[in-house]
């Protein structure tokens, strides 16, 4: 089951990204956009859909434990369908390709993320970066 992530759910969302050592930082201020997946009361997984200049799929994470059950693939519908009344386009920048490959996303050029993002374009990290930039139409 998933829902809207609630101001109580920040720790734990932060837990599962630090797992995985995914961005924390932006977590309270896109609150509003996360949703959670909630299996015997337990926060196991969330997704967040950043809505800016582009809307990207972002901090998608599921515990160990608790992957390869369809949770992610759960998560990821349920942010693409918020997205479809935004957007015909959402990006995202991953280092699980074949989980969005199957989810139906394409691979997009890495120099093309320079187009996208400003931070990919000041990035010095850039040319060693190994997050592939894909994109799902809806
Ligand atoms: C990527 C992630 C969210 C997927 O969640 P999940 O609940 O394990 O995925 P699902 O069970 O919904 O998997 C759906 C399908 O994708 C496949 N899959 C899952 N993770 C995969 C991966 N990393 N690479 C390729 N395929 C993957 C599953 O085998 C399944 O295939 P099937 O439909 O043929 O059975 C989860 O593996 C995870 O938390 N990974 C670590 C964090 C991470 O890398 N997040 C992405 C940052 S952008």
């Amino acid at each position: 089951m998933h829902r809207a992530a609630t101001p109580g759910d920040i720790k734990e969302i932060k837990k599962i990204l630090s797992f995985y050592c995914l961005e924390t930082e932006k977590v309270e201020k896109n609150l509003a956009d996360f949703k959670v997946a909630v299996l015997n009361e337990r926060i196991v997984g969330c997704a967040c859909l950043d809505v800016g200049d582009v809307v990207e799929l972002r901090s998608i994470a599921v515990l160990p434990g608790y992957r390869n059950y369809g949770i992610g693939s759960q998560l990821a519908d349920a942010v693409l369908h918020r997205a479809a009344t935004l957007t015909d386009t959402v990006y995202l920048r991953t280092t699980s390709p074949g989980f969005f490959e199957k989810k139906g996303a394409m691979r997009l050029g890495h120099e093309d993320k320079k187009m996208i993002w400003n931070d990919c374009a000041k990035c010095d990290k850039f040319d060693i970066c190994k997050q592939v930039l894909m994109k799902f139409n809806i």
